[in-house]
């Protein structure tokens, strides 16, 4: 491990002291909880992928090692120290670390000149957050995924469950529990595109 990744905590509990509330952790996430988030991507049909509070960049270099060469990595981050680490850290050219709010997804992947996205991660600690940000944060992850596209993200608590449930329509959970604090780790899907019949045949 280099200098800057051993750093990593120390920078995170840093940030952590200056804005508790918007970092809602006083460590990165660890590895068990890295793998188990990422491990719901198949990473063979991802192509476009957005993360959402990227902080020192776990899920970020995980992604960057299994996404494919011809894949596009999309980060949203509200903490300007953790920009700047990202820009410097990970110049790989499928990475685009922009400062905006999560709030703003579905705009960013528009003016990326994407249609959609196959799947959104999500590191924004919600359970901190008004519960209209929650709402117009999964809103918004909705608006910007394909048809049958994943959302996967993590809280320490169920607290995002209804807003999962009420705008994907469903939510599975699994629980971490080799993390500090323990989490629970949530996946919904976004209902794939409609089936139906070809032109032709329509109204005969
Ligand atoms: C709990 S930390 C998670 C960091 C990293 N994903 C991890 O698992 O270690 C939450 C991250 O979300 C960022 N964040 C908070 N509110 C945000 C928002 N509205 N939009 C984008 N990022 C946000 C924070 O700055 C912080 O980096």
């Amino acid at each position: 491990m280099n200098a800057a990744r051993s750093s990593t905590p120390l920078h995170f509990l840093g940030q952590f002291l200056r804005n508790p509330r918007e970092l809602g952790s006083v460590l990165p996430s660890s590895r068990f909880l890295t793998k188990a988030l990422v491990d719901e991507i198949d990473f063979s049909a991802a192509r476009r992928v957005v993360e959402l509070g990227p902080g020192t960049g776990v899920f970020t270099r995980e992604v960057l090692q299994r996404l494919p060469g011809t894949g596009r990595l999309l980060a949203l981050e509200t903490n300007q120290s953790f920009v700047s680490r990202l820009r410097v850290e990970l110049p790989d050219p499928r990475l685009d670390v922009a400062h905006l709010s999560a709030e703003r997804v579905h705009d960013r992947v528009r003016e990326c000149g994407w249609s959609d996205v196959d799947v959104v991660i999500s590191g924004i600690p919600y359970a901190l957050l008004p519960r209209q940000t929650t709402a117009r944060i999964v809103q918004s992850s909705w608006g910007a995924l394909a048809p049958g596209g994943l959302l996967v993200g993590y809280q320490y608590s169920p607290y995002l469950r209804p807003f999962l449930q009420r705008i994907f329509g469903n939510c599975r959970m699994k629980l971490v529990l080799l993390n500090v604090p323990p989490a629970v780790v949530f996946v919904s899907r976004k209902a794939p595109a409609e089936v139906r019949p070809p032109l032709a045949t329509q109204g005969s």
